[in-house]
């Protein structure tokens, strides 16, 4: 009987596919969740094997893998090469996706927009035929201020169900300090319109929606990996 593969094993065969992108000399912008800590992974041996990188990480987390796996990282100054990340859904045909699972989505949207070629990579799960197919199960995430919070949210709720997220009883902060309050939408059908409408709310610092950013995902499926690019 054939071997069932796993989310995660999934997960590593499109992370070490997107590994492949990366040539001598690039700078890459370093993804933030499981998936991108693979492809973070699958880099460190040709690192170590001189394999010549300037990388930005988007989140403390991925920073500590990368300084752990001794992957250079410099600051954001200029533009990327390349960058790698997960995500939580990703539209088949339009590759738009919904991001912020892990609260990195603001430091991951700058550093996807700041690069020539933004790749996405998930185990077969995360990819959708469309979004709305999703909501209203899986929010939109709002990165938004601690400073007037509450307002922000209210100001959300004309948009959909907004929920503070919390860890361990506590509101969850970003590595930027904010707080992020989670959208649920249905249905996410116009996901431009609601891209700008909450972008426009007063304390809100970015969103997960990730729009006309990536140009080609790596979706890792039994038979192999799906390359699918923007059309
Ligand atoms: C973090 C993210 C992640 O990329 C997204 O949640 C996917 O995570 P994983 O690869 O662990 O499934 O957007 O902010």
């Amino acid at each position: 009987m054939a071997r069932v593969e796993s989310g995660d094993e999934q997960k590593r065969r499109a992370a070490e596919r997107a590994a492949e992108l990366v040539e001598d000399g690039m700078s890459v912008g370093l993804g933030s969740g499981t998936t991108a800590e693979l492809f973070v992974r699958a880099l460190a041996p040709r690192v170590a094997a001189g394999l010549r990188l300037r990388c930005v990480a988007t989140s403390g987390r991925t920073e500590l893998l990368a300084n752990q796996l001794g992957i250079p990282l410099v600051d954001l100054s200029a533009q990327l090469d390349l960058a790698v990340d997960g995500a939580d859904a990703i539209e088949r045909g339009t590759l738009a996706a919904i991001k912020g699972r892990g609260g990195a989505l603001t430091r991951e949207k700058i550093v996807a927009q700041a690069s020539g070629r933004f790749v996405l990579v998930g185990d077969g799960s995360k990819l959708v035929e469309r979004l709305s197919d999703v909501s209203p199960s899986m929010p939109v995430p709002v990165e938004a201020l601690q400073f007037g919070w509450r307002m922000t949210r209210l100001r959300l709720a004309a948009l959909g169900d907004p929920i503070l997220r919390e860890r361990g009883g506590a509101p969850f902060v970003t590595d930027n300090g904010n707080v992020v309050i989670d959208l649920y939408s249905s249905p996410l059908d116009r996901a431009a319109d609601l891209a700008v409408s909450i972008s426009g709310i007063p304390g809100v610092v970015d969103h997960g929606l990730f729009l006309d950013i990536a140009s080609l995902a790596l979706i890792a499926e039994p038979g192999g990996i799906l390359e699918l690019r923007r059309v």
